[in-house]
Order: C-alpha cells, then structure tokens, then sequence
C-alpha cells in the first residue's frame, strides 16, 4: 500500500520529491485530474509507469515542468506561437508538442521525435516539479483506458499498491485534462480537446485552430498517438442520447448522467453534471460523477449531451470515447 501524503505539507512535498529523484512513482494532484509521476530523465522509473497502468508503450507521456523557464531543458526549439501561447497560459491545461531533446528518453515520447510539455497549474505540483528538480513524466493516474482521477481517492482505488506515495490535494478544479496543442505542422491542431478551449487558443494566436478529429477523416497520418476511440470506459455499458433523456425505458436498471436542470424521473440513479448550467462545473464533475454511477451496479448509464462550443468539446469527447467502450 502506498503512503498518502498531504499536498500542503511542505515536509510531505520533499518526501515526494526525494521518491522521485530516487527512481519512485508519485501520484500528484494537478488542477487538470491526478498524474502519475516519474523522473522523465529516468527510462527505467519511465518504465514503471507504463507497468503500473497496464499501458502500451506506444502511447507516449506528458513531461510537467515547475516553470516555463524549464522549457529548453526538453524541447530543442520553441516556434513563436509556443512561446506566445505559453506566456498566456503557463501554469494551465495546455500541452504543447515541441521538438524533443535527445534528454528526454524515446520510452516518454514513443520514440517520437516530439515531447508533450506543460507547466500545471497547482501549488503542490509545481512545488514537487521545483524539490524533485527534474522534469516530471506523468499520465492520468488510472489505469489504462479507464476515467481519470479527479480525488486521491479514485487513485488508492485503482493504483494503491503500485505507486510509492500519493500526495493529497483535494478534488481537481478543471476536472478534465489538458488541451493538447501541435504546431508541427505549421498550423495549430488541437490533438485533444481540454481545459484550454480551442476559442481561447483561436484568440489568442489570431488565426484559426484546427481539431485533429476533423482532419483525421480526410487520410491524413494519425497526429495523436494514443487517442484511442474507446477510452475512459465505465464497467457499465454507457449510450450517449442525443437530446434530453424523456424515461428510463423500464427494461433494466437504467442510470442518468443529465447535464442541466431537472432530470427525468424513473432511473436507478441521477447526477446531474452542471446544477448551475455552467460548462465549467459540468468538467470539474465528469469523472466523478461516472465513478459513482458506474459503482451503481446498474445495467446501463446514459448520458445527456451538451453543446460542443467551450469545454463543452472536452466534454463531450470524453462521453464519446466512454460510450465506445459500451458494448
Ligand atoms: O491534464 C493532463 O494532460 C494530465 C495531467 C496529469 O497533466 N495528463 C494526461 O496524460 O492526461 P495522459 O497520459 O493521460 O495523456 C497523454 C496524451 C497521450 O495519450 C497522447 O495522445 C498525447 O498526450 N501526447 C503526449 N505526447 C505526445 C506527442 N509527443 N505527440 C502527440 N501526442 C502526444
Ligand atoms: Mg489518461
């Protein structure tokens, strides 16, 4: 069993730190959702990531830096609109594909030439990135395919004994990951839609900004590896409506993930996703909320959609890739 360290104990925070200098897994909290950590100079503590999550190697890693200072000790050269986006959304949900530094081992990247980089936005992150002194290599702490940590307790659930330590920070504000940015290309292509919207990133490069699902149809190479359709999948099959759920149907055990408002009556069990209407509060619920449906122990979950402007996109690509998971 692994030691569950409190995220605000700056004793606690060099404890995690010495783990990971040492060649040690740490889960930490972000304000995205929950990362497993390693030494990302490290191949060997790299390797236990992937152990630990049952993931494939193929699907490369994130490196989390304490400062955007950091940068050039794991990217080779940093276009412009890397560094404008960066100034304006460092510390934040935003991952931003660079070109790689022979530093950063091929196991992080999948032997890509490229590295996933981005400063989090939480005190006990970045002050574990800032003691550990190295760039840190963090998935989602959960196991491979299935929803993200948005507690430490949803971490102990599935990665207890597999990790030396888990700090404590509490529920993740945002609650969805990181909008993952390439700018190989030329153009911005969002690779995954996060907590950065693709509106903001739009604004803020003045030019449009593509969506790597869109591009993907027309025969183009796949931009992001590890994307996988099924993902974030409940153990309960899940069946994304297309409007408001009207009645549970009566068949079986039926549970409602609604998104606003009053839900239909007649399911085993309801959570409504944003009480206030708000798609910010709709993200910082969503995995939670799967969690407690899924341990329900009902024959079906359906899901409510919601607009796809703002974090409405993240939203519902994660619904999506949980209802492929349905059979
Ligand atoms: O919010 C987040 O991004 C969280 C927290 C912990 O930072 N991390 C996270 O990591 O969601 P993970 O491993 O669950 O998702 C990482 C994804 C990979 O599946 C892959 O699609 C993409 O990031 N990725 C990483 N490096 C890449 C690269 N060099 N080129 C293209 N895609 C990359
Ligand atoms: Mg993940």
């Amino acid at each position: 069993m692994s030691v569950l360290l409190p995220a605000d104990d700056p004793g606690a925070i060099a404890e995690a730190a010495r783990i990971l200098r040492q060649g040690g897994l740490v889960a930490f909290p972000t304000e995205t959702v929950y990362g497993l950590g390693a030494n990302a100079q490290d191949a060997t503590a790299v390797a236990n990531i992937f152990a630990a999550k049952a993931r494939p190697t193929f699907d490369p890693l994130i490196v989390h830096l304490a400062d955007r200072s950091w940068l050039d000790r794991v990217v080779r050269s940093t276009p412009e609109a890397a560094s404008i986006l960066a100034a304006r959304f460092w510390p934040g949900p935003l991952t931003l594909v660079l070109p790689k530094l022979p530093v950063v081992p091929d196991l992080v990247t999948a032997g890509l030439d490229t590295v996933g980089v981005r400063v989090p936005d939480h005190p006990a992150a970045r002050a574990l990135i800032e003691a550990a002194g190295t760039p840190i290599a963090a998935p989602s702490a959960n196991l491979f395919g299935h929803v993200s940590p948005t507690t430490a307790a949803h971490v102990v659930e599935q990665l207890g004994d597999r990790v030396d330590a888990v700090l404590d920070g509490g529920p993740c504000r945002v609650g969805v990951e990181s909008t993952i940015l390439s700018l190989a290309s030329g153009h911005p292509v969002v690779l995954r839609p996060g907590g950065v919207t693709r509106e903001a990133l739009a604004e803020v490069l003045g030019e449009a900004v593509g969506l790597a699902r869109d591009q993907a149809r027309d025969d183009k190479p796949l931009l992001a590896p590890g994307l996988f359709e099924r993902h974030y999948a409940t153990r309960t099959p899940l069946r994304l409506l297309s409007g408001r759920a009207t009645d549970a149907g009566g068949l079986c055990r039926v549970g409602l993930l609604a998104y606003a408002g009053a839900p239909a009556a007649g399911f085993a069990a309801v959570e409504v996703l944003a009480p206030d209407g708000k798609p910010a509060t709709a993200a910082a619920n969503l995995f939670a909320a799967l969690r407690r449906l899924d341990d329900c122990g009902l024959d079906l979950l359906l899901a409510e959609p919601c607009s796809e402007d703002g974090l409405g996109l993240a939203i519902m690509d994660r619904l999506r890739r949980c209802a492929a998971g349905a059979v």
